[in-house]
């Protein structure tokens, strides 16, 4: 039977953590796997439609999203969980809510002027209040379980990576 394990995709919007997860989901369930993904941008739309970007509601946000990974993880499914979770502190809890041995954080590399060249909702643009890397905080990890340099690596490789990252836990 698999074991539960969330891989955490932090960075900046753009960075391409929902991209990616989205990748990884495939290979993963070609597997037989059972897989779950969370995304900030569609809990949005539901269980924390009553969330904004405060650093106060982002920490909500998370901590929410972590206990809802907590719970599939405890069912087994591998979880993957993309959201900016732009403070070390919040990512530190969402490890202690899930447990750190079965907590792999990801951090999804991009200079904040590329993802500002990609912006692929159109949000750079738009100069939006608290906008992560411009008008609010986004502190990179510092010791991540992985690197994903998406500026040097593909789509393709960057799946690849977590993958193998993911296969290592079962081995
Ligand atoms: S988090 O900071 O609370 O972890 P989350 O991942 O849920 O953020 O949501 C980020 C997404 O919300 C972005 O990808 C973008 O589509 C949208 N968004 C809207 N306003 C903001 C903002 N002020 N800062 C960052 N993202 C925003």
């Amino acid at each position: 039977m698999q074991k539960g394990l969330v891989i955490w995709f932090t960075g900046l919007s753009g960075a391409g953590k929902t991209t990616i997860a989205t990748e990884v989901e495939k290979l993963l369930s070609k597997q037989g796997l059972r897989v779950c993904m969370l995304d900030g941008d569609v809990l949005r739309q539901g269980i924390n439609s009553d969330l904004g970007f405060s650093d106060e509601d982002r920490n909500e946000n998370v901590r929410r999203a972590a206990e809802i990974a907590k719970l599939f993880c405890d069912k087994e499914f591998i979880v993957l969980v993309s959201f900016i979770s732009p403070f070390a502190a919040m990512r530190e809890r969402a490890g202690q809510i899930i447990g750190r041995h079965r907590f792999i954080e990801v951090y999804v590399k991009a200079d904040i002027n590329v993802c500002r060249e990609r912006d692929p909702k159109n949000l750079y643009k738009k100069n939006i209040a608290q906008f992560t890397g411009i008008s609010s905080a986004y502190e990179v990890p510092k010791k991540p379980d992985l690197i994903l340099d998406t500026q040097l690596l593909s789509i393709e490789e960057s799946a690849n990576l977590v993958f193998e990252k993911i296969r290592n836990q079962y081995a």
